[in-house]
């Protein structure tokens, strides 16, 4: 790929060329892949009504560019090294040859089953090989695959399913995270006792432990593809075809499925993808995140492969069997690049220099960070301790919405500030706004971060409902995408994103929306009403707070908490369980009825010197009950 910044000079012309000329900057980057049919129209933008399309008429498949590109001249490198849950079991190895095998193999499973061009497919798996294999498999033959992240509930699989009528579930019989068995199939019998559209569900042994197949319904992967060879050529696609659906929470309302096309998708994560972690080839890339999140598609997925990398995909957890787990992959595998979440670095920071001190880590060149902002002491015990001073940390700042990389020091090329994601990359133009949204200039200001221009990678719409990403992205300030998220901009011109300033909170990296939560708790027998908030947590970033008012009194405390808890974890999954709950008799609120959120913030936050007017509430009295009650 001839796309790669080497100096300083480089992105500055880069940066430079894509805010004069982004139509031929973009074109350049885009023809070092593989089209079926050159595009017409290299862009066509409108953010008042929404209508983006990248490289219209264009026809390519993605796999193509991911994997054939590649067999052709290099089928023997390795594409992903899968290391498994259990480190005493065997590492796979799959060639770029061997992949593309697997792959138009499964592909033919899916035609067999069913599936045809345009189809969603709903994809439920542990962090194996299957997984990334489906998911090209779908994309081989042009269907919109779903990933939904195995730590979802069945309620939250079946909304997922319904929002967008998935044909087909792959899944499979369990999955081995830590010393836990996790039960894959019996969640998704649990969800599609209510998904009409789904017809077939191919399930994957993985645990082989007992699970029900339904006859008629269920299928085994590996009986399947005994039936089926692996011809199977790339369906011809349009650049503006949806290529997944990734479902993501917001301020309001269920998750919504933000879709991202074909060709755009492609180029952006490649780009990003060279440039961001500087890949040379040969070199072995480590991220750590989960397939059923944004990163896991582009970082782990499209971009490595669409570029020609090894990219490597881990079944476990960072602490299993000891802390010491992904600093022993990284000298295992001679790692040279290894992207993870701060939240994963703080909590390993805990747990003392016992488990790295004498792991060989002389392998790592390039450090990223992603999915939240990183503290200065995580970043610097990073720096010091995994990369051993002489690595460069890129943090990169991004979103499900953004398809890939949009702020980030280029390893080596810029200068790294600990907290700061730096610079935007070339294409990309933000701009700070106030909350009138009127644009703030100049450096050493705050305000929303917003972006001014398309880039390949955004979102095109979300699943079934224009009008709403129309709503949430494109509606707070006029003719610019909205983040959500809060920034500085230092006197150097430095980006640092502070958090966001919506009702979603960060956990672990993962996004959760705030009234998702409350509505999961309202569900509760005996909850009247709940408000739910973020606040800082040591390890996860940002914890869960809810307030809850129950009908009753004299219930027992921590029974109901441990209910309720349990509730939430039915209706979305553990990853939304509150970290604290306080029962409380009422609720801030304004005379209009509206709760006073910044309130209930301030005291879950022990930010009580500036807790504001409380005067004007209807009850200023349940202020004093919120605080007496805080633990
Ligand atoms: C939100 C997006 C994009 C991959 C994973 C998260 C926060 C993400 C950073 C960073 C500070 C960050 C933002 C953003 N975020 N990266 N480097 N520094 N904050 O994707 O689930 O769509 O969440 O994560 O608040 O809006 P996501």
């Amino acid at each position: 790929m001839n796309f790669q910044m080497k100096t300083w000079e480089d992105y500055q012309d880069a940066y430079q060329k894509s805010i004069e000329d982004p139509e031929n900057f973009w074109a350049e980057i885009a023809q070092e892949f593989k089209w079926i049919k050159p595009w017409k129209k290299l862009l066509e933008w409108d953010f008042n009504d929404l209508q983006v399309s990248w490289f219209k008429g264009g026809k390519l498949n993605i796999t193509e560019n991911c994997l054939d590109r590649h067999v052709e001249h290099k089928p023997e490198q390795p594409a992903i090294i899968w290391e498994p849950n259990d480190p005493n079991e065997d590492v796979q190895v799959l060639t770029y040859k061997v992949l593309h095998d697997r792959v138009c193999r499964f592909a033919n499973v899916l035609k067999m089953n069913g599936v045809e061009k345009g189809d969603r497919v709903c994809i439920y798996m542990p962090m194996i090989p299957e997984l990334a294999i489906a998911v090209l498999a779908c994309a081989r033959i042009g269907a919109i695959h779903s990933v939904v992240f195995g730590g979802f509930s069945a309620q939250s699989i079946s909304d997922r399913i319904n929002d967008s009528a998935c044909k087909v579930v792959i899944t499979t019989d369990g999955a081995h995270r830590g010393a836990k068995l996790i039960p894959m199939k019996d969640t998704v019998d649990d969800a599609l006792m209510n998904c009409p559209s789904v017809k077939k569900v191919i399930v994957s042994t993985r645990t082989r432990t007992p699970i029900s197949m339904i006859k008629g319904r269920d299928v085994w992967w590996e009986e399947e593809i005994k039936k089926v060879t692996n011809e199977c050529p790339p369906e011809v696609m349009d650049a503006e075809d949806p290529l997944f659906i990734l479902y993501t929470s917001g301020s309001t309302g269920k998750p919504k499925g933000v879709v991202h096309t074909i060709g755009g998708y492609m180029v952006y994560t490649a780009y990003t993808f060279l440039n961001v972690f500087q890949y040379h080839p040969g070199d072995i890339y480590f991220c750590t995140a989960d397939i059923g999140w944004i990163t896991g598609h582009s970082y782990i997925i499209y971009g490595p492969l669409a570029c020609g990398a090894t990219t490597m995909m881990f079944e476990g957890i960072p602490t299993y069997p000891d802390a010491g787990r992904f600093w022993d992959i990284i000298e295992k595998h001679r790692v040279n690049t290894f992207y993870t979440a701060p939240t994963a670095i703080r909590s390993l920071m805990g747990f003392g220099d016992e488990y790295y001190k004498d792991k060989d880590l002389s392998s790592l060149r390039i450090l990223g960070s992603v999915g939240e902002p990183i503290n200065e002491e995580a970043w610097h015990w990073y720096h010091q301790e995994i990369g051993k001073g002489n690595c460069p940390i890129t943090d990169t700042w991004w979103q499900t919405e953004t398809g890939g990389i949009m702020i980030a020091p280029l390893p080596n090329i810029t200068k790294t500030k600990p907290s700061f994601a730096t610079l935007p990359l070339p294409g990309i133009q933000p701009i700070l706004v106030d909350d009138q949204g009127n644009e703030i200039d100049g450096n050493g200001v705050n305000g929303n971060l917003c972006i001014k221009f398309p880039w390949p990678g955004m979102i095109r719409t979300t699943w079934g409902d224009h009008e709403r990403c129309k709503k949430t992205y494109f509606s707070a300030y006029k003719g610019l995408y909205f983040t959500g998220d809060g920034c500085q901009r230092d006197e150097d011109g430095f980006y640092r994103i502070t958090g966001r300033v919506d009702d979603v909170i960060n956990v672990s990296g993962h996004r959760i929306g705030t009234a998702e939560v409350e509505n999961a708790i309202n569900m509760h027998t005996g909850v009247v009403e709940s408000a739910v908030v973020g606040y800082p947590h040591d390890i996860k970033g940002q914890g869960i707070y809810a307030y809850v008012i129950l009908e009753k009194s004299d219930h027992d405390a921590e029974l109901t908490k441990r209910d309720i808890l349990m509730t939430v974890s039915r209706i979305i999954g553990p990853i939304a369980k509150p970290d604290e709950i306080q029962f409380v008799s009422g609720l801030p609120k304004t005379r209009s009825g509206k709760i006073m959120r910044r309130i209930l913030r301030k005291v879950a936050c022990n930010e009580l010197d500036t807790l504001g007017d409380t005067s004007t509430l209807l009850n200023p009295e349940i202020v004093d009950e919120l605080i007496a009650g805080k633990k």
